[in-house]
């Protein structure tokens, strides 16, 4: 395969072949009509006015955990609490093959959907890191269907966890690509603070990524956002660090919260949301109304601040869900996030391709641009809007120049 003919491409009118040599884009060409093709000949795909994307990228998620739900109970009241008591019992069950069994199914399911950028956070609360380095053997083998990238993330605490800052310093040392944290989880609101300037001086000294788990909780005291994103302006880091939930910010007060968006202005860092993990986890200690549980998505889009959508959870402890289709939780994002205006309908793809790649940093590693990989999504539809309302669906997944996935459409046959 070298070509794609029939081509729809975001925000460009009309048809588009886009050709390919060894593995990288050569031309992205208009056509002046749609391009007969008779039949498949090995060289070329035929999109048939369909759109053609660069590939959907996963920029959270726990591929640790995934695919443990039921190991060896079930969550039975489906909260966050009871999710870290089943997960406790299931922990003392990993073994690395385990891990990386799981590990591998999930990025198969996440990359028959289209995906093929991932960013992992795995648990470095764990004398020895075995789990982590299951993890970094698994980025290496999977690289056929995906870029991986691991976030050392201390789950039960940095500065609250015996060992926590050695323990992230050798995950660092052992080739993490980025840093985490969860300020929120400390004991105390200290050691929230030191854990942030702890995290964001490994991230800089070792010119690492940063992704912390912030405010993920409906408690609207909790206010470590303010100083993730003063840490990333000061240090000049925002486009390289991440602000992960934030869930919190759904219950701050809007005085603080304008205060707050003129400082994540300056800071420039990014935003990734959970929407079908929070919406279930979230508003747990609420009657009616309950909270939605969210961080202030639109909002933060409108500010100019760049954030996208993720899976968090694939059948796991926390969430019983989840099939590796990041288009559903799109879907769910946009309804729970008020945007189904006309305007958001538009672009709803933004939040799973090119906001994430933004998160993870791609750069020139991703786009449909002359000189990037050969990495293209086909979807089962000729706009976002489309795609969004017929629930589609990647039909291929070109990686690298090759087809790595191929999905037939569904068709309704009448009686
Ligand atoms: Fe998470």
């Amino acid at each position: 395969m070298n070509r794609i003919v029939n081509a729809r491409l975001r925000r460009r009118q009309g048809l588009f072949t886009v050709r390919w040599t060894a593995g990288v884009i050569d031309a992205v060409e208009p056509q002046a009509d749609a391009l007969p093709v008779a039949a498949p000949d090995g060289d070329t795909l035929d999109a048939g006015g369909r759109l053609v994307i660069p590939p959907l990228v996963e920029p959270h998620i726990h591929l640790d955990a995934a695919l443990t739900a039921g190991q060896p109970r079930w969550n039975l009241s489906g909260t966050l609490f009871e999710g870290i008591e089943r997960w406790a019992e299931r922990k003392a069950l990993v073994t690395r093959d385990d891990t990386k069994s799981r590990a591998h199914r999930t990025i198969r399911m996440l990359a028959a959907h289209g995906i093929q950028h991932v960013r992992t956070h795995v648990d470095v609360t764990e004398p020895g890191l075995a789990t982590l380095q299951a993890m970094l053997e698994v980025r290496d083998e999977a690289r056929e269907l995906v870029d991986l990238q691991v976030v050392a993330f201390p789950q039960e605490g940095i500065e609250s966890f015996p060992g926590g800052r050695a323990l992230m310093a050798e995950a660092v040392a052992m080739g993490v690509d980025a840093v985490g944290g969860i300020p929120h989880f400390e004991n105390t609101r200290d050691q929230g603070v030191a854990s942030v300037h702890f995290l964001m001086d490994l991230a800089e000294r070792h010119d690492r990524l940063v992704d912390v788990h912030c405010d993920e909780t409906d408690d609207p005291q909790s206010r470590f956002l303010e100083v993730l994103a003063e840490a990333a302006r000061v240090r000049g880091m925002g486009p390289r660090v991440t602000a992960s939930h934030t869930t919190a910010m759904g219950s701050y007060d809007n005085a603080y919260c304008s205060k707050l968006f003129r400082l994540l202005k300056q800071a420039g860092l990014n935003f990734v949301s959970c929407p079908t993990e929070s919406i279930h986890l979230q508003g747990r200690f609420d009657t009616y109304p309950k909270r939605r549980g969210l961080t202030r998505v639109p909002e933060l889009d409108r500010a100019g601040l760049n954030v996208c959508f993720a899976q968090d959870s694939i059948v796991d402890p926390w969430y019983p869900l989840g099939n590796g289709n990041l288009l559903r939780i799109l879907d769910a994002g946009l309804h729970i996030c008020h945007m189904l205006g006309y305007d958001d309908l538009q672009r709803a793809l933004d939040f799973v391709t090119d906001h994430a790649a933004r998160t993870l940093a791609l750069g020139e590693r991703y786009g449909i641009e002359p000189g990037r990989p050969a990495n293209l999504v086909l979807l089962s539809a000729d706009s976002d809007y489309e795609v969004l309302r017929t629930q589609g669906h990647a039909l291929a997944s070109i990686r690298h120049g090759r087809v790595v996935v191929r999905r037939t459409a569904s068709e309704v046959q009448w009686g």
